[in-house]
C-alpha cells in the first residue's frame, strides 16, 4: 500500500480551497496551509481540517513533515516558493501562470530537472471526459486534417472600474493579465486537444477600463471603492495565430464581457468533422459533420478510453470544474508514485505557456507577428 502523501497548501483563496479539496479526494493529507498573515492562515486551517497553520508561504515550502506543496498564492510568489520547495526535496503543485515570464518559467524547470522531482500545473480543463474525447477523435483522425482552431474565453468579474484584483497590479499578476491569466488557459487546452503547436501569433491588447478602484479583493469579488488608479494590464486581447502543423486560428479573451462568467469555449475544425467545447457546459460535445451535427453527452459507455477514466460518475449526473480538479491532483499524484498519467500538465506546459505570453506581449508592443519559442 501507498504512503499517504502529506501536503502543504501556501493561498487559501479561492482556488487554495479547491486544491484543498482535491488533496483529500485523492487520499493524501492536508498537513498545513499558510495563508498572507498567521491569522488568516489559521482560520483557513480550521475550515479546511488542516492539522497546522504555518507562519508564512516561505516556511511551508520547506517544511520538513510535507511531502507535496500547492502554491495558490498570487502569481509574484509562485517562482520563489516553487524553487525553494525543489530545493528542499519538495513535489510542487504550482497554479498558474508559472511564473511572471518565461525566464522565471525556465528556472522553475531547472530546478524541477535538478531536484529529480514533479512539478505540475493545474491547466485542469484538460480533465473534463468531453475534451479528452474530443483530443481522441482527432489523434484517430476522425476530423481529418485540422484546418482552423478558434474560440474565445469570457469572464465579466473585471467588467466595472469599482472591480479590482492583485492581478491587475503587473507586479504581482504579471505583465499580462486577462491573457496570461485565462488565454494561458485556452491555448494549453487547444494546444492538448488538437495536438497542433502554436508557432506565431499576431495580438491586440486593450485596457478598456483605464482606472479602477483600488483595493485588490479576492477573485472573483468586487473591492471596495477606494482610490482610483491607473490600469496598466489589458482587460482584452486578440490573437490570431498559425500553427507549425499548419492550422490557423484566433481567439478572444475578456474579463469585462457582461454576463460571461468562466467561459472557455473552443472549436476545432478538420476538413471531415468538427468539434465545438463550451466549459460552462461540459457535460456535452458538439462534432460537426456536412451531414448533420450529433451531440455527444458525457458516458463512459459510449466514449474514448482515456474520457472514461476521466469519467467518475454515470452519465447524466454532472461533472464539473472541482472535479477535474481532483482529477488532476489524483494524477499528479500518481505520477509522484512513479507513474506516468496521460495528459498531465507539468512544469514543461507551464514553459511552453510563459512563451506564448511573452510572445503576445512582444506582438502587441510591436504590432508584428513574433514566433513562440518552441
Ligand atoms: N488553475 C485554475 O483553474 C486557476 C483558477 C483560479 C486561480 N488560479 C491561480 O491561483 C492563484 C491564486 O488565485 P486565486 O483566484 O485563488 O486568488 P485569491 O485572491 O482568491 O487567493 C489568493 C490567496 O493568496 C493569499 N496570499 C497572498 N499573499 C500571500 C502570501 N505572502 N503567502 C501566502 N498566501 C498569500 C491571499 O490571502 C489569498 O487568500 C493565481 O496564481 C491564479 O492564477 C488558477
Amino acid at each position: 500500500m501507498r504512503e499517504q502523501l502529506r501536503v502543504g497548501v501556501a493561498g487559501t483563496g479561492f482556488i487554495g480551497r479547491v486544491h484543498a479539496h482535491a488533496v483529500r479526494s485523492a487520499g493524501a493529507r492536508l498537513v498545513a496551509v499558510a495563508a498572507s498573515t498567521p491569522e488568516s492562515a489559521r482560520r483557513a486551517a480550521g475550515e479546511l481540517g488542516a492539522d497546522r497553520a504555518e507562519t508564512d508561504a516561505a516556511a511551508l515550502a520547506v517544511a520538513p513533515d510535507v511531502d507535496v506543496v500547492h502554491i495558490c498564492t498570487p502569481n509574484d510568489l509562485h517562482e520563489p516558493l516553487a524553487v525553494a520547495a525543489l530545493e528542499a526535496g519538495k513535489h510542487v503543485v504550482c497554479e498558474k501562470p508559472l511564473a511572471l515570464d518565461a525566464e522565471g518559467a525556465a528556472r522553475i524547470q531547472a530546478a524541477a530537472t535538478a531536484a529529480g522531482r514533479v512539478l505540475a500545473v493545474p491547466y485542469v480543463y484538460r480533465f473534463h471526459p468531453t475534451v479528452r474525447h474530443a483530443r481522441a477523435l482527432v489523434a484517430a483522425g476522425d476530423l481529418g486534417p485540422l484546418r482552423l482552431l478558434h474560440g474565445s474565453y469570457q469572464q465579466d468579474w473585471l467588467a466595472s472600474p469599482d472591480d479590482d484584483s492583485w492581478r491587475v497590479d503587473p507586479e504581482v499578476g504579471g505583465r499580462s493579465r486577462a491573457f496570461a491569466d485565462i488565454g494561458s488557459h485556452w491555448c494549453d487546452l487547444v494546444e492538448f486537444t488538437s495536438g497542433h503547436r502554436i508557432a506565431r501569433v499576431q495580438a491586440l491588447l486593450s485596457t478598456v477600463v483605464p482606472e479602477r478602484a483600488s483595493g485588490g479583493g479576492p477573485a472573483f469579488s468586487t473591492a471596495a471603492a477606494g482610490d482610483r488608479r491607473p490600469v496598466a494590464t489589458e482587460d482584452v486581447a486578440l490573437v490570431q495565430f498559425e500553427t507549425v502543423e499548419g492550422a490557423v486560428g484566433s481567439v478572444v479573451v475578456s474579463q469585462v464581457s457582461p454576463g460571461r462568467k468562466n467561459r472557455l469555449w473552443f472549436e476545432i475544425d478538420g476538413a471531415d468533422g468538427g468539434v465545438v467545447f463550451d466549459q460552462e457546459q461540459p457535460e456535452r460535445l458538439e462534432i460537426g459533420r456536412r451531414t448533420g451535427t450529433t451531440v455527444l453527452f458525457r458516458d463512459p459507455a459510449t466514449m474514448a478510453p482515456d474520457a472514461a477514466r476521466l469519467a467518475t460518475v454515470p452519465a447524466g449526473h454532472a461533472q464539473g470544474y472541482q472535479d477535474c480538479f481532483d482529477l488532476f491532483v489524483a494524477d499528479a499524484y500518481a505520477a509522484i508514485a512513479g507513474s506516468t498519467p496521460d495528459g498531465l500538465p507539468t512544469v514543461g506546459d507551464g514553459v511552453r505557456s510563459a512563451r506564448i505570453v511573452d510572445a503576445v506581449l512582444a506582438s502587441a508592443r510591436t504590432r508584428t507577428w513574433q514566433g513562440v519559442t518552441p
